[in-house]
């Protein structure tokens, strides 16, 4: 096939040396350099020259007189037949595999020619091997995601009002699924909002990159638990903040220890997870939950609240968020449909006072125009005719079965090697492993043995081990649950 002629750029040699040079150096260095770093091939034939001095808006004798120093120099060949061609002794110099490539090559490869701010933390987690058994830290059993319903509703909002939903929308989403959502936390969740504090984010990290940024300048100090989720520190930390632990213990987020630093230092916001405390599934106790809003509202504080998988509680009582008692607008309230439905929807949400909607929607333009409209709208759809309710019944009915498969299993195979309390919801049991055992080397032979098992210490800020492991149960079934275990087993034994 051939494509229009390449052009060839003089800017890229603009150092003071190239400007005192003729036009037509100065067009041979710049051919001379491209087939150098692999733009023109050996035998590739340049454009003619009329065609070369017009795009170059010079005249044609100086393009000719730059041929012919190639020439001279043994760059370029011409032949019989007509036509300047790339000399074909020159080393193809071409990146085999992306042949389009070549221009993002640089003199040291893999460099770029300025400074970069410093990175990220990094929490992501290597693959695991084929065919093991992952005992995941939250993930839903997706063999079971209403796959159908989901593509129907999709299909539906991609072809409503012709087609309406293909163009720019609100940055605080889809106003369907905002009212949708806000009835679902008033009946579920004891919310008191409406779609005006609700905006729908690319799953809860956003929300939680999103508070960050409307809250902090550098510098800014925020609570964690310890332990805790490392994706949110890494939200928190890239906006500058500096985080400060706080330990957790069997009933949340240590109050005392808490109210000491808020004592100690200025402290902007709390980032807790206080229904199922991650990673250790407690619930924060009553008492807590009011000092903690009580100390918010006098020191006018943020509470962060990550409710990541209020659906999934097994015992009769439910637990209302932190939120649901909030009479001052200290609290942030977050939430995913990751666990309910898929993670790879991304739809989260973050309810607030209005004020901070508005600039949590502005915040979110600047480098996320909208959410995916027709997600939203088939998702809203879902909620709106009782569907997304009922699988989260129906998991919620397999989950429970399979944490109680998991505590069987853990005491049946691996008796006083550990020691658990069951959870009273979420999608995980924290197991705490007998001291005579190295917990990360019983992962590291678990790996071998085709089983993943978190330990600890991915959770922990100070980065040192501890003798726990957090095993979820929700993507496994009976069956992969008592094997995984037996793996577990056979690795202690190795
Ligand atoms: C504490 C916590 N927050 C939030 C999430 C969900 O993240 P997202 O909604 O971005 O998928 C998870 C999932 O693992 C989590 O464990």
């Amino acid at each position: 096939m051939k494509g229009p002629d390449p052009t060839i750029s003089l800017d890229q040699l603009s150092d003071a040396e190239s400007f005192q040079e003729p036009v037509f150096l100065r067009i041979a260095r710049a051919i001379s350099a491209d087939i150098a770093r692999g733009r023109f091939r050996p035998g590739q034939r340049l454009p003619s020259s009329r065609a070369l001095a017009d795009s170059l808006g010079v005249h044609r004798n100086t393009v000719l007189a730059a041929y012919q120093e190639l020439i001279a120099e043994g760059w370029l060949v011409t032949r019989p037949s007509g036509g300047t061609f790339v000399s074909s002794d020159m080393v193809d110099t071409r990146p085999k595999a992306f042949a389009r490539s070549a221009v993002l090559r640089t003199e040291v490869p893999g460099r770029v020619g300025f400074d970069l701010a410093p990175p990220p933390d990094r929490f992501d987690q290597p693959e695991p091997p084929k065919g093991a058994l992952v005992f995941a830290s939250g993930m839903p059993d997706l063999r079971l995601a209403p796959v159908d319903d989901l593509s129907r509703a999709y299909r539906r909002a991609l072809r409503q009002n012709g087609g309406k939903l293909l163009g720019y929308g609100d940055p605080a989403g889809e106003l369907r699924l905002r009212s949708a959502l806000a009835s679902m936390f008033a009946d579920a969740r004891g919310l008191a909002a409406n779609e005006s504090n609700v905006i729908v984010t690319r799953g809860s990290q956003m929300a939680i990159d999103l508070c960050a940024k409307v809250l902090f300048s550098p510098g800014d100090v925020v609570a964690v638990e310890a332990l805790g989720y490392q994706p949110a520190w890494a939200a928190l930390r890239a906006s500058g903040a500096r985080l400060v632990p706080v330990a957790v213990d069997r009933s949340g987020m240590v109050f005392d220890a808490l109210r000491a630093v808020a004592e100690r230092e200025r402290l902007r916001a709390i980032y807790l997870t206080p229904h199922h405390q991650y990673p250790t599934t407690v619930s924060l106790s009553p008492g807590r939950r009011l000092q903690v809003l009580e100390l918010a509202a006098e020191r006018r504080i943020a509470v962060i609240e990550d409710d990541y998988d209020n659906e999934f509680h097994y015992e009769s009582r439910p637990i209302l968020p932190l939120a649901s008692a909030d009479r001052k607008g200290t609290v942030l309230y977050i939430g995913t449909l990751s666990k309910i439905l898929a993670p790879a929807l991304r739809v989260g949400f973050l309810v607030a006072p209005e004020p901070f909607i508005l600039r949590a929607a502005a915040m979110r333009a600047t480098m996320d125009r909208q959410g995916d409209r027709p997600v939203e709208t088939a998702v809203a759809e879902l909620i709106e005719d009782g569907a997304v309710q009922r699988h989260v019944r129906r998991m919620r009915g397999h989950y429970a079965k399979r944490r109680e498969a998991l505590a069987g299993a853990l005491a049946r195979h691996l008796g006083a090697a550990v020691r658990f309390d069951l959870p009273q919801g979420g999608m995980a049991i924290w197991v705490e492993v007998d001291s005579t055992i190295n917990v990360e080397k019983w992962a590291e032979n678990a790996r071998a043995q085709g089983v993943i098992a978190t330990t600890a210490k991915r959770f922990a800020f100070d980065g040192r081990a501890r003798n726990f492991f957090r095993l979820g149960f929700a993507n496994l079934n009976e069956k992969e649950i008592e094997e995984g275990v037996l793996r577990l087993k056979k690795a202690l034994r190795v």
